[in-house]
């Protein structure tokens, strides 16, 4: 057996081998997987755009008038009208001076998160809730600055952090909405603490944005915070249904990105069928603000149904719902029973998620009905008792965080 088949037998003895699972057609509130056709709840498809009509017409249209791909980096030859045209629109959109496009959310946070540590000098210290999105944990790794965890959304671990390195030059990184939790930092905490120790703050409002605040102007607007936040990134491939993301935010600091992000420098240009569709998206949301309201009453009854199977939901606020079961293959028992039973929410496990925290990730969209997602938490209580675990015995959302205890993590 050579060292990477043995690496994959470890994995599939403690429950962590993965596989891509197939879903045939656009992702839309139904899909067919593996040749089943299943409910589906574990899509970022959140507002139902990415099988808009008019988005994949403004795709289609894009490819023949400018091509499938930039053909180059921005700084070369790859910034094209509709990159221009989109950047405007979301810097209105979210009222910030300027946004600059990256290929991805991950990229744009390991770009985002890198050049700012950059920027301070060596002395630079990153501090990063401990829930954050693995790009942004490789974003300081790449920054090869001093990174401090602080436990999730605990403030006073925040502040005592920021104290044991006052003085020093620092940056501040949160989710918004956190990813795999559905619960929201408090960013306007957060913000106050930023603003007393000069550090600059960065969020990431890859789940937030189309999701939360007015319009779905993402979680920063909804905490009265536009224009207090350094560096807001935003993602085009979730709620906004095509690829690719921003940073928002001062034109000096979008200068500075296009002159030392290195995801952003040494990379291909998004390419324009992308751009359009996230434009056409963008303009969807803005017609139709609805659909934000639609995507809150639906997570709203989705947890209902959940809380009346018997499953703990009262962490989310968000139309991201945890299903914490805890062991990685009880988890994925109960992601197959309920496959079996109609409905796709995928299981997550470590190390997208602490050890002990296995789950089941379900997330809702605007394009299901209620009796869609009452069904479906009737499914998912079955699946549960089927595959051996009673619904609500899990480990409660605010046990995914460590244990609060002022301490001082070093990740790169
Ligand atoms: C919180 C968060 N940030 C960033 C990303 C990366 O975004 P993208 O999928 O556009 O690379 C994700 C993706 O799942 C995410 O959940």
């Amino acid at each position: 057996m050579s060292d990477l088949e043995q690496r994959l037998a470890d994995l599939d003895d403690q429950g962590l081998r993965r596989r891509m699972r197939l879903v045939s057609g656009p992702q839309g509130p139904r899909v067919v997987l593996d040749g089943k056709g299943v409910l589906l709840l574990c899509s970022n498809n959140y507002l139902g755009l990415a099988d808009h009509q008019r988005v994949r017409e403004a795709a289609a249209d894009a490819a023949m008038r400018w091509g499938a791909g930039a053909g180059a980096s921005r700084l070369v030859s790859g910034t094209m009208t509709i990159h221009r045209r989109l950047e405007a629109r979301l810097a209105e959109f979210k009222g910030t001076e300027s946004t600059v496009l990256f290929g991805s959310g991950y990229l744009a946070n390991i770009g985002v998160v890198s050049a700012l540590a950059a920027a301070g000098g060596p002395d630079t210290v990153v501090f990063s809730d401990a829930l954050n999105h693995a790009s942004i944990v490789d974003g300081c790794r790449l920054a090869r600055a001093q990174t401090v965890v602080y436990d999730h959304c605990d403030v006073e671990h925040l502040r005592w952090c920021l104290e044991q390195h006052a003085g020093r030059p620092a940056v501040i990184v949160t989710d918004s909405v956190f990813s795999m939790d559905g619960d929201v930092a408090p960013l306007g905490e957060i913000a106050e603490l930023a603003q007393r120790f000069g550090a600059r703050l960065v969020v990431d409002e890859a789940h937030g944005t189309g999701c939360s605040g007015p319009g779905g102007r993402g979680s920063v607007a909804d905490a009265g915070l536009d224009g207090v936040v350094d560096v807001v990134v935003g993602t085009l491939g979730k709620a906004l249904g095509a690829y690719g993301a921003f940073a928002a935010c001062s034109r000096t600091m979008t200068d500075f990105l296009t002159n030392t992000s290195r995801p952003l420098i040494f990379s291909t240009a998004p390419p324009p069928p992308a751009v359009a569709a996230a434009l056409a998206a963008l303009e969807l949301l803005i017609e139709e603000p609805g659909r934000v309201d639609r995507l809150q009453a639906n997570a709203d009854a989705l947890r209902d149904g959940l809380a009346r199977e018997g499953f703990e939901v009262a962490g989310s606020t968000t139309q991201i719902v945890p299903l914490i079961v805890g062991d990685a293959a009880l988890a994925m028992r109960i992601c197959e029973q309920a496959i079996m039973g109609g409905v796709f929410a995928q299981a997550i496990r470590p190390p997208t998620v602490p050890d002990g925290t296995s789950r089941l990730r379900l997330a809702v969209m605007a394009s299901h009905s209620k009796a869609e997602l009452r069904e479906a938490a009737r499914v998912l209580g079955r699946a549960a008792l089927q595959a051996g675990f009673r619904p609500g015995a899990g480990v409660p959302v605010a046990a995914a965080q460590p244990a609060r205890s002022p301490r001082a993590v070093r990740v790169a």
